[in-house]
């Protein structure tokens, strides 16, 4: 029996307990250590990485992508994309995901893990058909949520239907840590009754179950699962790579993973992870098991978003009424799964339905969309009162949104001229237009500095 493991430390561990605030220099030193542990992937890019680089550390992503790849030539290198949204907020025209997915594998990418907040299928089929056609693994997640619209019958139809898109590999990505031990045995066992192609688990420990989860996702059939160096473990992260590899070895599953030099990889991410305390950015209540969020049905990352947005309206005294909307929010527009960027569109709107004391009086603009149509179809009924209620009689959208989008690629070129040295330039240009613009201008001002000093040296 094997199981395979993802180590998540230079992406979503990163992300999920200090924000993203990992430069690449930190962790280079030992990056050609990881790379002989033996892990099936290392989960090192996409997802929020790539905005941080440009926004906060100063760092060309690509770069970054580029330099692991130098240093880790036998491990797969993995990233996070959301489908038709990329690594952005919004859909963007096919050729730009194409452009997007294409740039990635030949800039050192093996396996995309693609996942839509709506499990719409229409948002992944152009990803995935991209990635596979450039030899890299297309690896489609399901995102990951209860409701009386979820039913195990309906995971396994949208687990056929992936299977049918063309897709390498499967994920559950449990994206709040609430699948509990038992959901899990269930739906990977209907899943591998139905599926031939390996499948991924992924979660987080926030509510406390994941250990279990993944024992029993393991005893169920499941592949491969992703895990976090132990000081980068535990909480909103994942859990630990250690004690799984530990437990499971005892058990007599093959991990393929070199215990002793995991020992090495937490010695030296150990006083990483004590700076990023002492220096605020890791806050300890992160770390903790939060099983209120199996109440709410809220992750975690939601509920910090929620609070601070509170916190600045100087409307604390609200927080349990707010809580308490969440969830009719998420019926009323059909049972989205709540993660990027649905759970921000959930928490916002139930925020606004009670600081304004009358339900949807402000309703933002991303929730109009949604009830439009543009971000697909969602899982559940939506309410015919709210539609009604903010759209009036206008026509709802059926198609697939992207299909409305004029293609953007030459279009993104052109405007941002000189600017762009590469694709890449423009790719990170077309995604993220102010940040990419502050960060090219600041970079060329670093240049002309250095230069005037080392001509001052001279
Ligand atoms: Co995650």
């Amino acid at each position: 029996m094997k199981v395979k493991f993802t180590e998540t430390v230079l992406r979503d561990a990163g992300q999920s307990l200090i924000a993203t605030r990992l430069p690449y220099s930190k962790f280079e030193p030992i990056l050609e250590t990881m790379d002989k542990i033996g892990y099936y992937s290392l989960e090192c890019w996409g997802g929020a990485t790539f905005d941080t680089c440009l926004r906060f550390l100063d760092e060309d992503p690509w770069q970054r992508l580029r330099d692991i790849r130098k240093h880790v030539k036998n491990t797969k290198l993995q990233m996070l994309l959301r489908g038709q949204n990329v690594l952005g907020y919004k859909h963007y025209p096919d050729d730009v995901v194409r452009k997007f997915v294409e740039l990635s594998v030949k800039n050192g990418i093996d396996v995309i893990r693609i996942f839509d907040a709506l499990n719409d299928l229409r948002n992944l089929e152009v990803s995935v058909t991209e990635t596979v056609k450039h030899g890299g693994i297309a690896q489609v997640a399901i995102s990951y949520t209860t409701s009386p619209v979820h039913t195990l019958e309906n995971y396994v139809q949208l687990i056929k239907n992936i299977e049918e898109m063309g897709a390498t590999s499967l994920c559950i990505k449990d994206m709040a840590g609430v699948m509990s031990p038992k959901e899990c045995y269930d739906l990977v066992k209907a899943i591998k009754e139905n599926s031939k192609l390996p499948l991924h688990l992924h979660t987080h420990s926030t509510t406390g179950l994941s250990f279990m989860t993944y024992l029993k996702g393991i005893e169920a059939g499941a592949d491969c699962i992703d895990t976090a160096v132990s000081c980068m473990s535990g909480g909103t992260s994942q859990p630990a790579t250690e004690t799984l590899v530990y437990a499971l070895g005892q058990m007599g599953y093959d991990t393929e993973v070199n215990y002793p030099v995991l020992k090495e990889i937490n010695d030296f991410f150990r006083p990483i992870q004590e700076e990023y305390v002492k220096n605020g950015m890791l806050d300890p209540k992160v770390m903790m098991t939060e099983a209120d969020a199996l109440n709410y049905q809220i992750p975690g990352g939601m509920l910090s978003n929620l609070i601070s947005q509170l916190k600045q309206l100087n409307a604390m005294d609200k927080f349990a009424e707010v809580l308490k909307e969440t969830p009719k929010v998420r019926e009323e527009l059909g049972y989205p799964p709540l993660v990027t960027p649905t759970s921000q569109m959930v928490g916002v709107q139930a925020a606004n339905n009670i600081l304004a004391g009358e339900r949807y009086k402000n309703v933002t603009k991303e929730v109009t969309a949604y009830l439009r149509g543009e971000y697909g179809t969602p899982p559940g009924k939506v309410s015919e009162e709210l539609i009604k209620k903010v759209l009036g009689e206008e026509k709802l959208y059926t198609g697939r949104f992207a299909d409305t989008l004029a293609p953007g690629f030459e279009k993104g070129k052109a405007e941002i001229g000189a600017k762009a040295k590469t694709d890449e330039d423009v790719l990170s240009y077309i995604i993220f237009p102010q940040v990419y613009e502050k960060f090219f201008d600041e970079r060329e001002e670093r240049k002309r500095k250095r230069v005037k000093y080392s001509i001052e040296q001279v």
